[in-house]
C-alpha cells in the first residue's frame, strides 16, 4: 500500500551569501519573485499537492519568515478600513492554519541531509516531501503535485530530475540510471556533485523530493560526504535496494534562484506569465535590450 504524503520539510537555514548585501538582514527565501517571496511559492506548491503540515528548518536571522506566515493585525486593519479587498486577501491567504506550520532550527550549516535530519521529530514514520525554495518551477500543474501523481504509481522515493549540461554535474546530485521510460527513471545509485568526467549520467536532482522515513536510518548516522557536508543524496542512495527509487521528469521550466542569473530570469519569466504584467513587461524589455 502506498501511503499518502501529508507533511513537507523546507530547508531554509542557508546564509544566502550569493545575494549579499541583499541578504545581510533579509532571509534569501524572502526575496520576491515579482510580488511573492520564494518561500511562499514553495508553501503554495506543497499545499496544491495536498500537503497539510509544513516544517521550516530555519536558522539565526530567519524570524521574518515566521512573521510572514502570521497575521499582520495592523496592516490587515488598515487594508480593511480602506476597502482594499484584494490586498487583504493576498495578505490573509498566506498563513497556513495555526498548528500546521512548525519551525525548528538547524544550529550549524552541516548540509542538506543534516537540515532534513533536524526535522525528524515532525516526521513520525511516514513519507514526507522536501522542497527547496531556491528551486522554483513555472508550470501549469505544480511540480510536487505532478510528483505526487507519479508517486501514487510507483511509491518509494521520488525526486524531481532534469538533464543538465555535462559541465554542470558538479553542482547537483546525479542519478546512476538503471532504466528510463522518458518520464520515470529508475536509479541504481546516486552521486553527489560528481566531476563531469566521472558523472554516471547528466540527470540531476532538483530541490523536490518525496521520501520514505527509512532515509532517517542513514541520516541518523550523520556521515559526512561530498564537500564535508551531511548529504541527503548519500542517505537516499543507501536506501536503494530496500526502497524503490525513481527520478521524475516534471513538466515546466525550473529556475535556480540560488544564483543571480536564475533569480533574475525567474522574475522575468514569472512576470511574463501573468496577465496583469506580460504585455507591459514585454514592451519594457524590448525597449531596453
Ligand atoms: C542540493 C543537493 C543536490 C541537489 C541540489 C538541488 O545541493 O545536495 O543533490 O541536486 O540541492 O538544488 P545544493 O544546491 O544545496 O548545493
Amino acid at each position: 500500500m502506498i501511503k499518502p504524503v501529508r507533511k513537507a520539510v523546507f530547508p531554509v537555514a542557508g546564509l544566502g551569501t550569493r545575494f549579499l548585501p541583499a541578504t545581510k538582514v533579509l532571509p534569501k527565501e524572502m526575496l520576491p519573485i515579482v510580488d511573492k517571496p520564494l518561500i511562499q511559492y514553495a508553501i503554495e506548491e506543497a499545499r496544491e499537492a495536498g500537503i497539510e503540515e509544513f516544517v521550516l528548518v530555519t536558522g539565526r536571522g530567519k524570524n521574518m519568515m515566521e512573521d510572514h506566515f502570521d497575521h499582520a493585525y495592523e496592516l490587515e486593519a488598515i487594508l480593511n478600513e480602506r476597502g482594499r479587498k484584494d490586498d487583504l486577501d493576498a495578505v490573509q491567504q498566506v498563513a497556513p492554519e495555526s498548528g500546521k506550520l512548525s519551525y525548528t532550527r538547524q544550529r550549524r550549516p552541516l548540509g542538506l541531509g543534516h537540515a532534513v535530519w533536524c526535522a525528524r521529530q515532525f516526521i513520525t514514520g511516514e513519507p514526507f516531501a522536501v522542497l527547496s525554495p531556491d528551486d522554483i518551477v513555472l508550470s501549469e500543474k505544480g511540480c510536487l503535485k505532478q510528483m505526487m501523481e507519479a508517486y501514487m504509481e510507483v511509491g518509494g522515493n521520488v525526486v524531481a530530475v532534469e538533464d543538465v549540461p555535462r559541465d554542470q554535474t558538479n553542482r547537483y546530485g546525479i542519478l546512476d540510471v538503471e532504466s528510463d521510460d522518458g518520464r520515470l527513471v529508475k536509479a541504481r545509485g546516486l552521486v553527489e556533485k560528481p566531476d563531469p568526467a566521472d558523472a554516471p549520467s547528466t540527470l540531476s536532482i532538483i530541490g523536490r523530493y518525496i521520501l520514505q522515513p527509512e532515509v532517517f536510518e542513514f541520516l541518523d548516522k550523520l556521515e559526512v560526504g561530498t564537500g564535508g557536508e551531511i548529504q541527503l543524496t548519500d542517505a537516499m542512495a543507501k536506501t536503494i535496494g530496500n526502497v524503490p527509487f525513481h527520478g521524475f521528469r516534471f513538466e515546466g521550466k525550473r529556475f535556480d534562484c540560488g544564483t543571480k542569473i536564475g533569480f533574475v530570469t525567474a522574475n522575468v519569466a514569472f512576470a511574463l506569465s501573468r496577465d496583469d504584467l506580460s504585455s507591459d513587461l514585454a514592451a519594457a524589455l524590448k525597449d531596453i535590450i
